[in-house]
């Protein structure tokens, strides 16, 4: 798109003059011959620049400058004025000009001073997008759904925020659990003090208690200096521990006492440090089992789960798909450069009948993964991998087959087991990992 440019300049030569150069250069140019006549043409178009004479017939360029301003504060303003009238190019600069030119004007200087004002306002554009990315990312709104089922859970997410309540993240793989957790910490006074994720399971369990309460020096071997723990660097913010479901009986003892007493003592050490943190946790596993069958202490659950928030899986809320679909070809198209801008129905309608085992980030990388192979600027069918493919058509041969549920469950099982794990194998076929063991086992098939 071309960039716009309006002079005013009641001086015939010169305004035609300016004119031509800046149409040579590719720029749009509407010209006025007093401040009136410009006045009225920035009431009804948008320009990029606009370069006026500071004497004029009837009012003048100052008096203009400070009537677009008072409507576009932001409007890039130069003025043009003779050597004589210094003064009143200062008082323009007062006024909020961008910048002055002297006559007699110098081609080469004005298309200088009109360069680098455009290069500002790009800044200033390309910083307005950033800022509002940001606050999108910080903000509910980056949280993409409209299903009922999700919507309640933002709302419920929004409420307790800004409180200290520990809060337990519940969802399988992939749903937007620590997104939730970010957001809920941005949301919170807290939000200037950090935010640190632990991976629970990542890090092996030897080590686990003294990455999160530090150590002294000489508590172990190899503990050569002392070491400040993730919870002491996250003073005064949020803590968000992932994986909750898998730390170890003896750090769940250490843990729990930690959010009772509201104090941490590193491994090794005899004294205890205060600690104002806001626990958030969350567990891709059926923590409620772990609890009942004994692997997860039934005190600590209730500690971390003052607020439980059970974010549902993708193919519970399908009608969310194309929205987040939406979301990040737009994310990816400026991420990657690629003028990728649609997805054709038949594409949009595979994805809308597939189970989503990986849920929002297995569908985030469909999408950045189409999105690099893609020829044109619409995501096709054959842009999406090809498991998801097959078992569209394995899924159709089937029924066009006459299969029964049972029948075709069977065989889906057969053909997928060896590729996908039992928590995705489920998923797929929409049943509990308890009725996929149970039918395995009535079926002969595979684990006990
Ligand atoms: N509703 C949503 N809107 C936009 N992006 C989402 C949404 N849900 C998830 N995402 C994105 O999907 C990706 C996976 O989400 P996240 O890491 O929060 O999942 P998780 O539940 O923590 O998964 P895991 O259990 O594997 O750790 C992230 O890039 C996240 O930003
Ligand atoms: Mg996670």
């Amino acid at each position: 798109m071309s960039k716009s440019i309006l002079i005013v300049e009641d001086e015939d030569t010169l305004r035609e003059s300016l004119k031509r150069i800046f149409v040579k250069d590719g720029f749009h140019v509407d010209t006025a011959e007093s401040a009136e006549k410009g006045v009225g043409l920035v009431d009804n178009n948008i320009y990029d620049i606009i370069i006026s004479d500071i004497i004029l017939p009837g009012i003048d360029g100052i008096e203009m400058l400070s009537k677009v301003r008072q409507v576009l504060p932001d409007q890039i303003f130069i003025v043009m004025t003779a050597y004589a009238s210094l003064d009143t190019a200062i008082k323009a600069l007062r006024a909020g000009a961008y910048d002055y030119i002297m006559k007699p004007i110098m081609h080469e200087e004005i298309k200088q001073v009109v360069k680098n004002a455009l290069r500002q306002t790009q800044l200033q554009a390309e910083n307005i997008i950033l800022k509002r990315e940001l606050s999108q990312a910080n903000d509910f709104n980056g949280i993409i759904g409209k299903c009922p089922s999700l919507i309640s859970i933002i709302n419920e997410a929004k409420k307790i925020a800004d409180t200290k309540s520990n809060v337990l993240l519940l969802g399988e793989t992939g749903v937007g659990k620590e997104l939730f957790a970010r957001i809920i910490h941005s949301n919170s006074s807290r939000r200037d003090k950090p935010f640190i994720p632990i991976n629970c399971s990542s890090i092996p369990e030897n080590l686990l208690e003294s990455e999160l309460f530090g150590h002294v020096r000489g508590a172990f071997t190899g503990a050569v200096l002392s070491k400040r723990g993730l919870f002491e660097e996250a003073e005064g913010g949020t803590v968000f521990l992932d994986e909750i479901g898998d730390i170890s009986s003896a750090l769940q003892i250490k843990l729990l006492r930690v959010l009772e007493d509201q104090m941490i003592r590193p491994v090794g050490g005899t004294k205890s440090v205060k600690a104002d943190i806001r626990l958030i946790t969350a567990t891709n596993k059926n923590i409620e089992t772990a609890v009942r069958e004994g692997q997860f202490r039934e005190d600590l659950y209730y500690r971390v789960n003052t607020i439980m928030l059970r974010i549902p899986p993708l193919r519970d809320r399908r009608d969310d798909i194309p929205l987040l679909v939406r979301h990040f070809i737009t994310k990816y198209s400026k991420q990657l450069g690629r003028a990728v801008n649609d997805i054709s129905a038949d594409a949009l309608s595979m994805m809308k009948d597939y189970n989503w085992p990986g849920n929002v980030r297995e569908l985030q990388n469909v999408i950045e993964r189409a999105m690099l192979i893609a020829e044109d600027s619409t995501i096709k069918n054959e842009n999406l991998p090809e498991a998801m493919r097959d078992l569209k058509a394995f899924r159709q041969s089937s029924l066009e087959g006459g299969l029964s549920i049972e029948d075709y469950t069977k065989a889906f099982i057969i053909k997928y087991q060896s590729v996908y794990t039992e928590q995705q194998l489920s998923a797929m076929l929409g049943i509990t990992r308890k009725s996929l063991w149970e039918k395995r086992k009535r079926w002969g098939m595979g684990k006990e």
